[in-house]
């Protein structure tokens, strides 16, 4: 048994930032963002919460897919910056779109967390243990950001996508996916500092640490490693794949992922350059760009390669 995916979503703020709007609150400028990541503007929340977003785009792929919202059984939600730790951010969409009989979780993997969530809806679908399951990945990065530090600040938005995965009768896809806890400490992310429990801590917002560098080397080294990973798991070649729909973080790591694999860029679609790095959303939120462009025909070959905080990373290869 295969998930195919029969409808797709996705949902971003509209109040946009672009980088000249970033060069007025740390010393940065358009030409240096544009250059080293690729971004020109990112979407950034004002009243809207992780859980509406996630909503907003589960809605959306609903209304594509066509089915009645009580057919999906299993909602999961990857997200590493819901407003509410609980309830968790899937039983606020099964609320928002009426899917009464299904169940639903959060799953926390930061940029890999919407790969590995379709990887886990895919092994429910092909164990036989559910047959219709809505995968949702959302972030409100500008939650998490220090606005006073550039080196940060400047390569995230916020947004959602969603997808519905349907059993079908078919070849399963082909996972990888793997951590590395010891090099965590590149790229963190805290929560908000308990409040009032010990004398003398402060509240501390949430804020990202992270080791551009570091984390620029692990993605380019990893990506293609996954990638000839589950080619070779498949038997097929790198020529096989019509489309590698990458985490959306920097366009430099998408270009030497391209090279390490001495494949065609055009192979390699981007949009960051809109939305800017949304984390677990990202992966979604191109899906469904390319699907409502049509750009998928039955049969093609996609990989899906999510990395990030952890470090995790991860990929599934299946069929259109
Ligand atoms: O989902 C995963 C999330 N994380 C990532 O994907 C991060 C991966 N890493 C990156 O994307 C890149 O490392 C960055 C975009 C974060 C940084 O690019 P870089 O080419 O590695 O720049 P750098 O950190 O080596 O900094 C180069 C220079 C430094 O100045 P000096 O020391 O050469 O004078 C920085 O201080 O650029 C300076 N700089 C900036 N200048 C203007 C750093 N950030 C900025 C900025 N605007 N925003």
């Amino acid at each position: 048994m295969i998930g195919k995916i029969c409808g797709t979503g996705s949902y971003v703020p509209p109040h946009i930032m672009d980088n000249d709007d970033l060069s007025r609150i740390v010393d940065t400028n358009d030409a240096w963002i544009r250059e080293r990541t690729g971004i020109a503007r990112r979407h950034i929340i004002e009243d809207e919460t992780t859980s509406y977003m996630a909503g907003q785009a589960a809605l959306r792929a609903v209304e594509q897919s066509g089915i009645d919202p009580k057919e999906i059984e299993l909602i999961l939600v990857a997200t590493s910056s819901s407003e509410t730790v609980f309830p968790c951010a899937a039983c606020e969409v099964q609320k928002m779109i009426g899917a009464v009989n299904a169940a639903g979780f959060d799953m926390n993997a930061a940029c890999t967390g919407f790969v590995l969530a379709f990887n886990t809806a895919q092994a429910y679908i092909s164990a036989g243990l559910y047959r219709t399951i809505l995968v949702i990945g959302a972030d409100s990065m500008s939650n998490m950001v220090d606005w006073t530090d550039r080196g940060t600040c400047i390569l995230f938005g916020d947004g959602a996508g969603a997808a519905i995965l349907q059993a079908e009768e078919g070849e399963p896809c082909i996972m990888a996916a793997h951590s590395d806890g010891i090099k965590g400490p590149a790229l963190t992310g805290l929560s908000r500092h308990r409040k009032g429990r010990e004398p003398g801590v402060e509240d501390k917002e949430s804020y990202i640490h992270m080791d551009g560098q570091g984390v620029f080397k692990f993605a380019v080294r990893k990506v293609p490693e996954i990638v000839e990973e589950v080619l070779e798991k498949a038997g097929m070649e790198i020529d096989d794949i019509d489309y590698f729909i990458l985490h959306q973080a920097n366009r430099r790591i998408i270009e030497a992922v391209a090279k390490r694999l001495h494949t065609d860029i055009s192979r390699f679609p981007m949009n960051l350059e809109e939305y800017a790095n949304t984390s677990a959303a990202t992966v979604p939120i191109l899906l469904d760009e390319m699907n409502r462009n049509n750009k998928f025909s039955k049969g093609q070959k996609l990989i899906l390669s999510g990395f990030g905080a952890g470090l995790t990373w991860a990929a599934c290869l299946f069929e259109w």
